[in-house]
Order: structure tokens, then C-alpha cells, then sequence
């Protein structure tokens, strides 16, 4: 008789619904690949009632998922409902904890409870799988866990959100301003209602300290990281740096710098020529950084569900192969408690952007303060604006301290000369 494995998927939405059609046409596939059936045992969502683009026997419905934990027979459980807290939380605790298999697509979760939920997953030997929570179908988890096993990496980094690199291209392609970008986005289903966490940076966020984890052998690190999202990003700006050269991306840098793991999540102007400034659209793309093996670049999509389902099948049939690895690489237990550093110290070049009174003694006072904070001007141009008594400025730094480029900004920003908040964007050399 073929060996099967019995399967619970919870969450019946955008992904969870494309997953269960794919293991209903696909069982014969998997099954020549992994020797073992993957059984649908139930489903569960928070109503039965509603309308779905699937048909499911009702036989398959199991009201309460929690009740999926306590269940002998159910030996994987599939959480695809969403969100850190919550029914999610729970369900994947109590499954971990009763001993089950599982898989999920929540980068929150893991992002918040991922050291915690790894550790009870090792005592009790089941796997712990989120290849589909980090950049959707690109198997980067995969990779670092088992492609790049012999390498020590130094940098990972990367585009990891497809809606924010949607926006930016097309403000940038199409010449759009940041609302009517966001609104085509969401029209054209790339972005949520609720796109917040795209746009504010969280969502690559979560991400990053995912691969930092995994990239660098330590514990996740909520503290140490900087967030800044896209949503100050103006069409000026674009053009700005279209004249100079580069490319405007939301980018996620995890590096280690002197023993010291440095994390950060920004806005960056990008050399147009470089491979990170011609990802455009909803594409994502993370390369790593190692020894001794180099680059290795990773492109593809980022989210929906046919790429978040390639993930979540290859997380499926690692379990079904019997590959209990530790989920974050190395035993919990050898996980070290690294040293994280904020931006402070790290030196950037930068876009200064400010839009001033065009009167005379403002620039020679810029250059002052910039003087005795220790930042010089590697280049200057003014630009006139529609309203003929401003004038905008961009400034673009030598090297200078992350700590005296706020300081800056943070000072000119309360100059009586000053009409807009100052802008200043990270460039970065990748
Ligand atoms: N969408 C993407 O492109 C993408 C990509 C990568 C990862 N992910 C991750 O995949 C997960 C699912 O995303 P999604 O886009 O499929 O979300 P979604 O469309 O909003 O679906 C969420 C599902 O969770 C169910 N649910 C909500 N509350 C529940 C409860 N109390 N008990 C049981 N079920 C409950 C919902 O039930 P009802 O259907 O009955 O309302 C729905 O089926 C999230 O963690 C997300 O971050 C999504």
C-alpha cells in the first residue's frame, strides 16, 4: 500500500485556495517524487458559508482548525490564515507542540515568534518550513539552508517587496505621481487595501530579519533595525535622480560589518546600470554574498499564489522526504546571541533634497551647518520650482556618518528657509 501523509490546510483565501487545487491535480507528481501521498485530510477557514472559487466536499470541513492538533491521524498542518497574532499563533504553537508538521506562509509570525516556535519544533523533532513567508515563490530559505551550506555569508540583500518596487517603477516608467501608483497597483491586484506595511517598509522588514537569522546563525533581532518605507518618494525625486544617474528602489541590506550584523530597510538611489535597478515591477530579487562561492543572485516573483504555492510544495515535500532540519540552519541550541548595531555609525554618500526660500545668504548657511556636523558637498545643484521664490536644492555628500546626516536634516529642517521637510536618500553602491 502507498504510503500517504495526512494534510490540514487552514486558510482558504487567495493562497490557500490555489494550494489546495494544486495538491488536488498534482498528488499523482508529488507522489513520484517523494514516494508518499499527500492526503488532504481537512480544511478549515473562518466560514463555510462563504462563496469560494473552489469546490470542497464538506466531509473535508473541520469547524474549529485548533481541534486539527489534538487529531492523531493529521501528521502536517498548513497555517495560510495570516497575521502575528491571533488564531495563527495559536493554531501553530498548539501544532508544534502536539507534535505536527508545519508549514506556513506568515512572515509576521515568524518575524515575531520564529526563535520560540523553532525551538519547540526541534525538541519535538517535526519540521518547522517557511520558504513561501520570504520573497514568495524565490526559494532563497532553501537555498541558504541547503544549496549555500558551505559558505559563510557576509551581506544579503535585495528588492523583497513587489509592491513597493511596483510603485516606484511606475512612477518612474510612466511618469505617475506615488497615489495614482499605489491606486493601479491596487486595481491591478498587486496591492492590498490595506497596503501599509508594504509601503511603510514592515513588510520587508519581517523578511529580513527572517534571512538575517538564517544568513547569519543568530537569533532574530527585533530591536536593531531601521524601517524606512516609500511613501515620501515624489515624482522630483525620480526625476532627480534619473538626471543623476540612478534608479530610486526599496531596498532590505543585512551585512556584517566588523562582527557586528547591521540590518536596515530604506528608500536608495541605485546606479541605473547596476542588476538591483533593473528589477522592475512586481519582480524580487536577493543576492547573498559569501565565501567562498561569491554572488549568487536569486530573481523572481514575490508574491501570489501560484509562486507562494511553488514554495509551499517545496516545503511539503521536504517534510514528506523525512528532511527534519533545524529551521533556522543550526540547532537552537548552537544559534548565537550576535551583536547587532544600529546605522549610527556606518557611513553613507546621500541625496540631501531641500526646498528653500531662494534668498541669498540660505546657501552659504546649508554649507555651514553641513561644515560643523562634518559632512561635505561632493556635488550641489539648485533647481527653480513652480513657485519662482524657492528654489530646490540637491546636495549630494562625500562619506559621512549615518548619526551627522540625521543631524543635518534634522537641523535644516527647523531653518525659517526651509518650505518642505528635508529629504534625504542612502546611496547605495550594489
Ligand atoms: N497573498 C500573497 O501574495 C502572499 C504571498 C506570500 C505569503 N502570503 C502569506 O500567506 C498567508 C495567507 O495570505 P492570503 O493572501 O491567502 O490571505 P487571505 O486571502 O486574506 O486569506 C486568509 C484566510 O484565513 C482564513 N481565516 C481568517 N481568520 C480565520 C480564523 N479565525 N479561523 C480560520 N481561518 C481564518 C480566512 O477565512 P475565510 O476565507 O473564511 O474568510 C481566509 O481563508 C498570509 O500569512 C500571507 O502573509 C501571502
Amino acid at each position: 500500500m502507498k504510503k500517504k501523509m495526512n494534510i490540514v490546510i487552514v486558510g482558504l483565501g487567495n493562497i490557500g485556495s490555489y494550494f489546495y487545487n494544486y495538491l488536488k491535480k498534482n498528488k499523482n507528481t508529488l507522489f513520484n517524487k517523494t514516494n508518499i501521498v499527500p492526503n488532504i485530510l481537512y480544511v478549515s477557514a473562518r466560514s463555510m458559508a462563504k462563496k469560494r472559487n473552489i469546490k470542497i466536499p464538506k466531509r473535508l470541513w473541520l469547524k474549529n482548525c485548533i481541534s486539527a492538533t489534538k487529531i492523531k491521524d493529521v501528521d502536517i498542518i498548513v497555517e495560510l490564515i495570516g497575521g502575528a497574532e491571533g488564531i495563527a499563533k495559536k493554531l501553530v504553537f498548539e501544532a508544534l507542540k502536539n507534535k505536527k508538521h508545519v508549514i506556513t506562509a506568515n512572515k509576521a509570525l515568524i518575524a515575531k515568534y520564529g526563535d520560540q516556535l523553532a525551538k519547540i519544533a526541534e525538541k519535538n523533532k517535526v519540521n518547522f518550513e517557511f520558504e513561501a513567508a520570504v520573497c514568495g515563490g524565490i526559494p532563497i530559505i532553501r537555498s541558504i539552508k541547503e544549496g549555500l551550506i558551505a559558505n559563510n555569508i557576509t551581506k544579503i540583500y535585495g528588492i523583497l517587496n513587489g509592491t513597493s518596487n511596483y510603485i516606484l517603477s511606475s512612477m518612474d516608467q510612466d511618469k505617475l505621481e506615488y497615489k495614482d501608483s499605489l491606486l493601479r497597483a491596487q486595481k491591478l491586484g498587486y496591492a492590498e487595501t490595506n497596503s501599509t506595511s508594504d509601503i511603510n517598509g514592515e513588510d520587508v522588514a519581517s523578511k529580513l530579519k527572517i534571512l538575517t537569522a538564517l544568513s547569519f546563525n543568530s537569533f532574530i533581532n527585533n530591536k536593531s533595525i531601521l524601517v524606512e518605507g516609500i511613501k515620501g518618494i515624489d515624482q522630483t525625486d525620480i526625476n532627480n535622480a534619473n538626471q543623476l544617474g540612478y534608479k530610486i528602489k526599496l531596498v532590505g541590506v543585512a551585512e556584517l560589518l566588523n562582527n557586528k550584523i547591521i540590518q536596515r530597510v530604506h528608500p536608495a538611489l541605485i546606479k541605473k546600470n547596476s542588476y538591483i535597478a533593473k528589477i522592475n515591477g512586481v519582480l524580487n530579487a536577493v543576492i547573498a554574498e559569501s565565501k567562498p562561492v561569491g554572488q549568487s543572485v536569486l530573481q523572481g516573483e514575490g508574491a501570489g499564489p501560484g509562486p507562494t504555492t511553488s514554495s509551499l510544495v517545496s516545503d511539503l515535500c521536504s517534510v514528506m522526504r523525512g528532511n527534519i532540519k533545524f529551521p533556522f540552519v543550526i540547532s537552537d541550541k548552537k544559534r548565537k546571541l550576535a551583536l547587532f548595531e544600529s546605522i549610527n555609525n556606518k557611513k553613507f554618500t546621500v541625496y540631501l533634497r531641500l526646498d528653500v526660500n531662494d534668498k541669498h545668504g540660505v546657501l552659504s548657511d546649508i554649507a555651514k551647518v553641513m561644515a560643523k556636523n562634518k559632512v561635505s558637498i561632493k556635488r550641489l545643484i539648485q533647481n527653480p520650482t513652480s513657485n519662482k521664490k524657492n528654489a530646490s536644492i540637491i546636495i549630494i555628500t562625500h562619506d559621512a556618518k549615518s548619526s551627522c546626516l540625521d543631524r543635518i536634516k534634522n537641523i535644516l529642517l527647523k531653518k525659517k528657509y526651509t518650505v518642505s521637510k528635508p529629504k534625504l536618500i542612502r546611496i547605495e553602491n550594489i
